[in-house]
């Protein structure tokens, strides 16, 4: 019997989810059937159970039901736990097991896909919202050098460093304490991409041969990527291959066959000059 999935989210008008999933499926000889469901902003809950209760075996989740996601899992992982948000929902019976990708898929897009390891490197990661979040424990895991969160309200790059000291060696920092410092890996996790604002970074913060990374997707050359290149940055990136990667993992953990994210990269590659 074919097994059904879904991506669930509101607004959902260019999810690439069916799509990706749906080349998975083909190219690991798996039998499923992956949908979009825009549910109703106030309608998550009454969306998840009509789909489980028709067969759905397992969801994505994206904008803005992650922190409701959260909150009717009943097995959460540690990374989810941490992250505050879910990403990806596996239906048993009454179970709702939930985990959160977006950082692994982040972490193995840089690492794996770009080239860029991250153990023993100077790590600047901007904003402290719920995309800098996730990424805070995948991050740690890989040992970085040195990991600092910069953001425009500092307290919240604090609250976060608090909270995750256990984990490995991080600190937070105002955007105006940078001065002096350079990274060999910069990730904009920040939303400012979004509205075409640049964090109020500085140039010296990118170093010789550093990798700056852009959260968002197919914006193009970013105000934040601009300033990295003209800062000459060794290689630029946008967030296809964390896209991509998150949902390989997601699918690995639903299937439990791991599918070759290449060819999907480039596919969704949309080029960034
Ligand atoms: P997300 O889930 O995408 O992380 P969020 O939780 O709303 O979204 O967080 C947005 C992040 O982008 C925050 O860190 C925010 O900084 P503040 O905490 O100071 O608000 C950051 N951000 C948004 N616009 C920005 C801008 N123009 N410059 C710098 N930081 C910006």
């Amino acid at each position: 019997m074919t097994d059904r999935y879904a991506v669930i989210g509101n607004p959902l008008g260019h999810t690439k989810s069916p799509l990706i999933h749906g080349s998975f499926a083909r190219a690991t000889g798996q039998d499923l059937e992956y949908s979009a469901i825009e549910a109703p902003l106030d309608g998550f809950k009454a969306a998840v159970n009509a789909f489980r209760a028709a067969g759905g075996r397992g969801m994505n989740v994206t904008a803005p039901f992650k922190l409701q996601a959260f909150e009717i899992a009943t097995e959460l992982s540690e990374r989810a736990r941490l992250a505050g948000a879910v990403n990806a929902m596996k239906f048993d019976g009454e179970r709702i097991a939930a985990e959160n990708f977006d950082g692994v898929g982040l972490v193995n897009d840089i690492q794996r896909n770009l080239g860029f390891p991250l153990k023993g490197r100077r790590v600047l990661l901007l904003g402290a919202g719920g995309a800098a979040r996730g990424a805070l424990l995948p991050f740690l895991a890989q040992q970085p050098a040195e990991l600092v969160i910069a953001n425009r309200t500092s307290e919240k790059a604090q609250a976060l460093a608090t909270q995750f000291a256990s984990f490995g060696t991080l600190r937070a920092s105002g955007y105006a304490n940078l001065a002096g410092h350079s990274f060999d890996i910069v990730v904009n996790a920040t939303s400012a991409s979004l509205r075409g604002e640049l964090p109020p970074v500085r140039t010296e913060v990118f170093a010789r041969g550093c990798l700056a990374y852009e959260l968002a997707y197919g914006k193009g050359l970013t105000p934040f990527l601009r300033l990295a290149q003209g800062a000459g940055a060794a290689h630029l990136a946008d967030g296809v291959g964390m896209l991509v990667e998150q949902a390989a993992e997601a699918f690995e953990w639903w299937r439990g066959v791991r599918p070759d994210t290449r060819a999907m990269i480039e596919q969704l590659t949309v080029p960034l000059a």
